[in-house]
């Protein structure tokens, strides 16, 4: 039972809450949507729906796609501004914060720096909640539409898989690790020294009986993955700036390297990107990271409606 009182409320807080079968029916709708995210079909089942934006922590990627995807599908946003001009300035908890946009909106996205907020949120409100980020757990919508990238480009989730990067802190890293060994994936690991999976989620992989195996540098990873997953370093999450300064810069995936990368390897990151992937590389072949911001309209197109129990979406 989720929501205040009893009153359900089904969210999206991290995708182990849902089945193998649904997670493939939000990717058949976001296939089915892809005309709709580009403008190109008019369908407005969210007429008359508000979303509530609700970020505490910077966004471009998933605010903005947010509300297209919204807005597409005829429904309305309302974001919470810049903090410092809300009443979160002057002492409003997120509890009160939550209890009043119930009011307002019919379906609430929530980014927060705390591990568990969105849960918090989840647990007192009578809206959907959507985590769409809780410091460095989980950013389940971010999961989905890597799951949508990858199915589009390969056809399958039952492929190999790098992640490389900041693996400890990387919120991405960890849900679509979890996601893609419950298809079947096999995946690889390579990480600065200090920022390796946490054991929780090697943990579950292993109990998924995926193969995973760590490497030191990228050159095995790119000659062997059909998708190689760049991450950004989070700084904001290390405690100090020189331990952030040790590891700066330690990966950096440029043109050259991909001559040995497999036909149809693609390359993706959530971004934002820093440096782990220099400009030369955006105009390969393998480069997708565009299109994968791009299917975060579709694909949240596709919770939206699900959440929102707005049925026939994908004809
Ligand atoms: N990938 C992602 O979450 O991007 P934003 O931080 O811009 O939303």
């Amino acid at each position: 039972m989720r929501g205040r009182a009893g009153i359900m409320a089904e969210g999206m807080i991290q995708l182990d809450d849902f089945s193998d079968e649904e997670i493939i029916q939000l990717l058949d709708d976001a296939a089915a949507l892809q005309d709709v995210a580009r403008g190109e079909r008019v369908t407005r089942p969210l007429e008359g729906r508000i979303l509530a934006n609700v970020f505490f922590e910077p966004s471009t990627r998933t605010r903005m796609s947010f509300e297209a995807a919204m807005k597409r599908l005829g429904g309305s946003v309302i974001n919470m501004a810049e903090l410092s001009s809300t009443s979160i300035a002057k002492g409003e908890t997120l509890h009160d914060t939550i209890r009043v946009l119930d009011g307002y909106a019919d379906i609430i996205v929530l980014r927060h720096p705390r591990e568990g907020a969105a849960r918090f949120a989840d647990d007192l409100s009578i809206r959907p909640i959507i985590n769409a980020g809780d410091g460095a757990g989980r950013h389940p919508t971010q999961t989905l539409l890597d799951l949508s990238t990858i199915r589009s480009s390969h056809g399958t989730l039952d492929v190999q898989i790098a992640l490389v990067g900041d693996l400890r802190y990387g919120r991405t890293a960890h849900s679509l690790a979890k996601a893609m060994s419950r298809f079947g994936a096999s995946i690889m690991l390579c990480n600065p020294k200090g920022l390796s999976m946490p054991d929780e989620v090697l943990q579950d992989l292993r109990n998924d009986g995926t193969t995973v195996k760590t490497y030191d540098t990228l050159d095995h990873v790119i000659a062997n993955a059909d998708v190689l997953y760049m991450t950004r370093i989070q700084r904001e999450r290390f405690p100090d700036e020189d331990e952030y300064s040790r590891v700066a810069g330690s990966f950096r995936l440029t043109q050259a390297d991909l001559d040995s990368a497999r036909e149809g390897m693609i390359v993706l990151h959530p971004l934002p990107r820093v440096d782990e992937i220099d400009a030369n590389v955006d105009g390969t072949e393998h480069a997708q990271y565009f299109e994968q911001a791009f299917h975060g309209v579709s694909t949240r197109m596709a919770i939206l409606c699900h959440l929102l129990s707005v049925k026939g979406v994908n004809k």
